[in-house]
């Protein structure tokens, strides 16, 4: 929902671009309930995530084995799905199940990742780019739900913006030391949220939120289930980087950071 059509009575929603996207009091409150539709995304995904932070693209991300040629086909990948996803968004923002997270000015992130592309590829970076068979296939099915059952959207953007507020600034410096970009933050628009000041306050609305809208039980778990197909779409993402990256030739790796303690205990929510 755009700032301007929400309510004035409530607190800030850990969003800083001076639009003063305010929600009512208690709208955010940490009272869960098994039937709330963020707990059975959770739990009804944590077999996924778990896997997903296995691949060996993220483990290897993880540690700072990231070369560039890799990051950027990576960042192109993400392009084509965020694409294909505020599109539709953008065409079912007025549906009941997408009004009430339509929050395009804070968390899209198209003009990042065209920003990005164009950092890494020069101004016609359009004309270098093109869709991967796995991010096609990701894509191909955004387009269909949004087309189809708009409903599981939702499963699709929690599967990515959740994601993204949880380890985004420990992957950002991982990336930055790994690839020595510049401390700017070029290259990186994509980890860089400028609207949301505070990422544990953001997630609580956009879960608060989805708990708000009007499911029923069957529509609840077609999106548990979508959202397990879209980690399965990242993955074969991944593998697909993971295969491109046999044939390249090795750059200079092992410039990360160290990988237990402090890099995984940050990505905090
Ligand atoms: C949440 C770590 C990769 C999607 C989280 C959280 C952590 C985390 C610590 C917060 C968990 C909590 O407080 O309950 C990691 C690490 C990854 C990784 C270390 C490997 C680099 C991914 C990938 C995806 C993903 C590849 C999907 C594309 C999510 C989602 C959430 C989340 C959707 C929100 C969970 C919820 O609150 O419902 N992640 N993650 N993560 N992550 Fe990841």
């Amino acid at each position: 929902m755009p700032a301007e059509k929400m309510d004035d009575s409530g607190k800030e929603a850990g969003i800083s671009n001076g639009g003063g996207l305010v929600y009512e009091e208690g709208e955010a409150e940490e009272s869960v309930r098994p039937e709330d539709l963020s707990e059975l995304l959770a739990a009804g995904t944590k077999e996924s995530h778990d896997k997903a932070e296995n691949t060996q693209f993220v483990k290897d991300f993880l540690k700072g084995r990231i070369r560039r040629e890799l990051f950027k086909l990576g960042t192109v990948a993400l392009y084509f799905t965020y694409t294909a996803m505020e599109e539709e968004i953008e065409r079912n923002k007025e549906h009941p199940a997408i009004a009430p997270l339509y929050f395009p000015a804070e968390i899209h992130r198209h003009e990042a990742l065209a920003r990005d592309l164009e950092y890494f590829y020069g101004e016609d970076w359009e004309s270098q780019v093109s869709c991967s068979p796995a991010a096609q296939r990701y894509t191909g099915r955004i387009r269909e739900v949004g087309r189809d059952e708009p409903a599981l959207l939702v499963a699709h953007a929690y599967t990515r913006y959740m994601g993204d507020l949880s380890g985004g600034q420990v992957l950002k410096k991982v990336a930055q030391r790994a690839m020595k970009l510049p401390s700017t933050g070029e290259g990186l628009n994509f980890f860089q949220f400028d609207g949301i000041h505070s990422a544990k306050a953001f997630k609580q609305l956009y879960r608060s939120r989805m708990n708000e809208l009007d499911l029923d039980e069957p529509t609840k778990e077609r999106i548990v289930a979508e959202a397990n197909l879209a980690f399965q779409f990242n993955m074969e993402v991944f593998s697909e980087l993971e295969e491109i990256g046999k044939t390249l030739q090795d750059e200079v790796l092992d410039a990360g950071m160290p990988v237990h303690g402090d890099v995984q205990g940050d990505i905090s929510k």
